[in-house]
């Protein structure tokens, strides 16, 4: 498998998830200045995954207060239905998990979807053998491997998504961002796989000093 060229900044990225919702605004201004580089929402339906969280109107609230990138994480069935409300609401990266689409509705969206200036991107759950994705590469702007079971924060790494991230890396040059149980004691060796953005709920809200812990993530 060809090793592509891959050089880049690591990118922190607060799930919010994990953030306290009756002052939301205060925790993203609590991370935007610990110096995060992006912030990741967890949209859930209540189908795709056991749990109901936010919608676009929500997103789009976040956007008049910060001027950091959104990467609405879409954990709902018939995805594309939506695309539109979220790109509206100020989303900057948008990520459809793979075990809700087909690869044709990706080719077909990903087009208007980049026109708007918003990124493009799948996830795949655990499970999901990155094989699913692999014939995708080239036509992806951004790719969420998940180490837990999507559907809550603060669940426990699954460390067999590993193995996953170096393959990915082998065909993919775009971001590949993990998501689930990140920790500064995993984030060294995803690095060293090959991801490049570090999506973290419960270890960033929950740390004494925030800005020391994003900057072990990136160590
Ligand atoms: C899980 C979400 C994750 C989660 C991460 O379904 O997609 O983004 O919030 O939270 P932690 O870092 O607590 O595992
Ligand atoms: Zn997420």
């Amino acid at each position: 498998m060809k090793k592509t060229n891959f050089i880049q900044k690591i990118k922190v990225a607060p799930s919010i998830l994990a953030a306290d919702y009756s002052h939301l605004a205060k925790d993203i201004k609590k991370v935007e200045a610990a110096g995060c580089d992006l912030l990741h929402i967890d949209v859930m339906d209540g189908h795709f995954v056991p749990n109901i969280t936010i919608g676009p109107m929500v997103v789009k609230a976040i956007r008049k207060i910060t001027k950091l990138p959104l990467h609405s994480h879409l954990m709902i069935e018939n995805p594309f239905r939506y695309i539109n409300e979220f790109i509206d609401a100020g989303s900057d990266i948008i990520t459809v998990h793979i075990e809700t689409v087909t690869k044709n509705e990706i080719n077909k969206y990903k087009k208007t979807v980049n026109a708007r200036g918003v990124k493009l991107g799948v996830s795949l759950n655990p499970a999901t053998p990155v094989e699913r994705i692999l014939p995708l590469a080239g036509s992806l702007d951004w790719v969420l491997v998940m180490s837990v079971n999507p559907g809550f924060g603060g669940q426990e790494f699954i460390p067999s998504v590993i193995p996953k991230i170096k393959k990915l890396r082998g065909v993919y040059s775009c971001d590949i961002e993990v998501d689930g149980g990140v920790n500064d004691k995993n984030a060294p060796l995803l690095i060293e796989a090959g991801a490049n953005v570090m999506a973290a709920g419960t270890y960033i809200f929950k740390a004494k000093n925030t800005k020391q812990a994003m900057e072990k993530l990136r160590r």
